[in-house]
């Protein structure tokens, strides 16, 4: 009898543990409303590759609070591969515990702390792209472990991925975020090779549509790394897949990084802000130089990238290494880029009053005036009644905005 007792309460104790346990799943509705506008943040990779730690990322986020890029948007600080070893003997994925002495609880703690979030990275193979242990087999312990842990934020790769169905597979952990009931922003990352852009809505909140990026202009690597342009030329026919809670993801920025001239950094910065691509850093926070800084934290540009209406930019007039870009954005204005792809200075004379901007509905340059504001130099420089003369950099921009005239 008393061996009875004593099996009755260890099962109502497992019962009310398991009560406490399980998670209340999220809504589809509210997985949704995530990310509404493309997420800003830093990413350990680009500059770090495997040489994360708790120190490291203690620091980039305070460095994200003290250099104003929290103040100027930027909220995730994400980890990206190698933070993890192996996994346990009930299957739980384990973090480097020498260079994640106090867990990843601790330090997500400490990113929350600062009125921050805190992103992570897998891989929906077998193994991370860096021979680490992924996901596969074990999404839903993963995402509990994650919500736990206090993750608002996973980048999930797709190295040793063996042939699955990439929809399938990133449907899975979708649900198996939904299931954790904690909001996970979810970063599809197969690198744009079976279309996401046509699947990933509702599943991930953005896609990369792009191989890995470096810090070069126009380049491209036998292994297949891609320089700026070769980004924007990937993302620029996917405007009609973004819009808030989905965004092509033209890979995370190099400004800052490697050998970019100021002006190719202001392109690079501009161009992301125009295709509405998420703005995840990937340079030192903590010894940015001035321009650097300047350029990250540029909020007019910043605002163009954030709006609301969530359209991405559409190439609507190319001549050779001349192009010019516009983003439509709510309240009737609309953000217009002219892009210098040459090695010359391009000598711009431009007639706004012959545009029909099709594309943008409020938008009517013939019959109403607007003025020109230049979103680098943050000063009116003209308006539509009349030409636009400027002198654009090698490799540069000219970004302006504008707003009906008063
Ligand atoms: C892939 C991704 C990169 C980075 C590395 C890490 O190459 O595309 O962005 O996450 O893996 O190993």
């Amino acid at each position: 009898m008393k061996r009875l007792i004593t099996i009755l309460l260890a099962l109502a104790l497992g019962a009310t543990l398991f009560a406490q346990e399980k998670p209340q799943p999220l809504s589809d509705s509210l997985y949704r409303s995530l990310a509404a506008t493309p997420p800003m943040g830093w990413n350990s990779w680009n500059k770090f590759g495997c040489n994360v730690s708790e120190q490291l990322i203690r620091d980039m986020a305070d460095a994200m609070v003290a250099s104003g890029m929290a103040d100027a948007g930027y909220q995730y600080v994400v980890i990206d591969d190698c933070w993890q070893v192996d996994r346990d003997a009930q299957g739980n994925i384990v973090a480097d515990p020498e260079r994640f002495p106090s867990g990843m609880k601790a330090l997500a703690d400490y990113i929350h702390s600062l009125g921050l979030k805190f992103g992570i990275y897998s891989c929906a193979g077998s193994m991370t792209c860096q021979a680490r242990p992924g996901s596969k087999g074990h999404q839903f312990q993963d995402a509990l472990q994650y919500a736990r842990w206090g993750v608002d934020y996973l980048k999930y790769d797709w190295c040793y991925s063996d042939g699955q169905n990439a929809k399938a597979a990133y449907q899975t952990m979708s649900e198996a975020i939904k299931a954790s009931g904690h909001p996970i922003v979810l970063s599809i990352c197969e690198w744009g090779e079976n279309k996401p852009w046509e699947w990933g809505e509702g599943i991930g909140h953005l896609w990369r549509v792009t191989p890995d990026i470096r810090a070069c202009y126009d380049c491209t690597f036998d292994w297949g790394g891609v320089g700026i342009l070769q980004c924007i030329d990937a993302d620029a026919e996917l405007y009609p897949y973004a819009g808030p809670g989905h965004w092509n993801d033209a890979e995370m920025l190099e400004v800052g990084n490697g050998e970019l001239t100021w002006d190719e950094n202001v392109t690079h910065f501009s161009m992301w802000c125009m295709l509405a691509a998420p703005l995840m850093s990937g340079n030192d926070l903590r010894d940015m130089d001035y321009k650097t800084r300047q350029i990250l934290t540029n909020k007019e540009v910043i605002a163009v990238n954030q709006d609301r209406l969530g359209m991405q930019a559409i190439r609507f007039m190319k001549m050779g290494d001349q192009e010019i870009w516009a983003k439509p954005l709510a309240d009737g204005e609309i953000a217009v880029c002219f892009m210098n792809r040459s090695s010359q200075p391009w000598k711009l004379d431009y007639n706004w009053t012959n545009q029909t901007m099709y594309f943008a509905r409020d938008v009517n340059l013939r019959k109403y005036n607007y003025t020109v504001r230049d979103l680098w130099q943050h000063k009116v420089i003209g308006q539509t009644k009349d030409r636009l003369k400027a002198e654009i950099p090698a490799h540069g921009v000219l970004m302006v905005r504008l707003a009906k005239a008063q």
